[in-house]
């Protein structure tokens, strides 16, 4: 019997790292041909007119990297959104978040938010939760009202970034929505790259 057992818990790991692995490399080459267009060259972006603000939220650095850049190539004003309480990355912290994602259960935020009023610009970003934006992302956006100024969302993502921008829009009060861009998860070789299509990105804006 305990040869039966173990032969299915050996089957299942095996069969769960070859369907892991094939979802790694589907992502691989997924992001090898989205980057090669960006590769090589150097774009350089054009600064926005007006004032621009960065507001994003991350919990793992991935969504501040971006929007550290962002901020960069358009010498605007960063703003993170920052939960009272820290979220605790505990071992099962994902099925936490989606029970809270599913309660509509957002954490509560520390300080104030930026006065909107003074930008022309507000670049909103964060992570992808649950194919969905983030509940530090959903309290902010409870709490905004962007009173008609030009929001220019972006997400950071392993590969799927769901329905976010639907759902942001939805909840973005009296936003003008302009293009928005989704950045997977990549290894540093690409760090260039991702440079150019943050460039290519704010030059379409
Ligand atoms: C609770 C949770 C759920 C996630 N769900 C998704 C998802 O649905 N799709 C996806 O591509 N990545 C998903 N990810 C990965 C994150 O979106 C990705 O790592 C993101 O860049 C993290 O941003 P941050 O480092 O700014 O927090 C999830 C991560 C967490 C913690």
């Amino acid at each position: 019997m305990l040869k039966i057992i173990l032969s299915i818990v050996v089957l299942g790991a095996i069969i769960g790292a070859g369907v892991g692995g094939v979802h790694l490399y589907k992502v691989a080459q997924r992001n090898a041909e989205e980057m090669a267009p960006f590769e090589g060259k150097d774009v350089v972006a054009r600064r926005l007119p007006g004032r621009t603000l960065i507001v994003y939220y991350s919990l793992s650095g991935h969504t501040k990297d971006i929007a550290e850049r962002i901020q960069k190539m358009t010498g605007g004003e960063l703003y993170e959104v920052k939960t009272a309480e820290k979220i605790k990355q505990t071992p099962w912290f994902y099925l936490t978040l989606r029970k809270q994602l599913k309660d509509k259960n957002y954490p509560k935020l520390s300080g104030s938010l930026p006065d909107f009023r003074q930008y022309d610009t507000i670049f909103v970003g964060g992570p992808v939760w649950w194919y969905t934006a983030s509940t530090p992302m959903r309290a902010f956006l409870q709490q905004a009202d962007f009173k008609g100024k030009k929001v220019v969302p972006f997400t950071t993502q392993g590969s799927n970034v769901g329905t976010y921008f639907e759902d942001f829009a939805q909840m973005a009060k009296n936003a003008k929505l302009l293009k928005s861009a989704s950045f997977n998860n990549m290894p540093e070789k690409y760090d260039h790259a991702v440079d150019n299509k943050i460039a290519t990105w704010i030059n379409s804006l």
